[in-house]
């Protein structure tokens, strides 16, 4: 299995109601090492450009305006099998229908406002963790 790096965020949902510290222990007690970390509030242009490749969908305006509601976590996570690792570790995009134990069934409420993001695959993973973090940042 390959090392693999991935861009996590904890969205504004579960930054407000008190739940960092929740999400990253659950990182961190399943082996997830955390190599970057930066609290954050996203202008529209930024979280525009980052969910560039969802501007087309009906959802995207709430999208956007969610994402810029309050400050967010964003990480960049480090182990074996990592993207597929965070996404079981995530559950389903909707939080009504994620698995019982998945960071969305327990700190998420519905499909927008779902506590956390994760990269989808290494060439997403490429380039949402270059979109928070310089190479610089991640050699200090
Ligand atoms: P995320 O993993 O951040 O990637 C894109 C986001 O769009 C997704 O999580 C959801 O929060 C949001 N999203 C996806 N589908 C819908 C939908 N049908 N309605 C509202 N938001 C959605």
């Amino acid at each position: 299995m390959a090392l693999e790096r991935t861009l996590s965020i904890i969205k504004p949902d579960a930054v407000a109601s008190g739940h960092t510290g929740d999400i990253v222990a659950r990182f961190e007690k399943n082996g997830v090492k955390i190599i970057a970390m930066r609290m954050l509030k996203m202008s529209r242009s930024q979280a525009e450009g980052f969910y560039a490749v969802h501007r087309t969908r009906p959802f995207f305006n709430d999208l956007v305006a969610f994402m810029t509601s309050g400050p967010v976590v964003a990480m960049i996570l480090e182990g074996e099998n990592m993207i597929l690792k965070n996404r079981d570790l995530m559950g389903a995009t909707d939080s009504k229908k994620a698995a019982p134990g998945t960071i969305r069934a327990d700190f998420g409420t519905d499909v927008e406002k779902n506590a956390v993001h994760g990269s989808d695959s290494p060439e997403t993973a490429a380039v949402e963790t270059a979109y928070f973090f310089t190479a610089c940042e991640l050699n200090a």
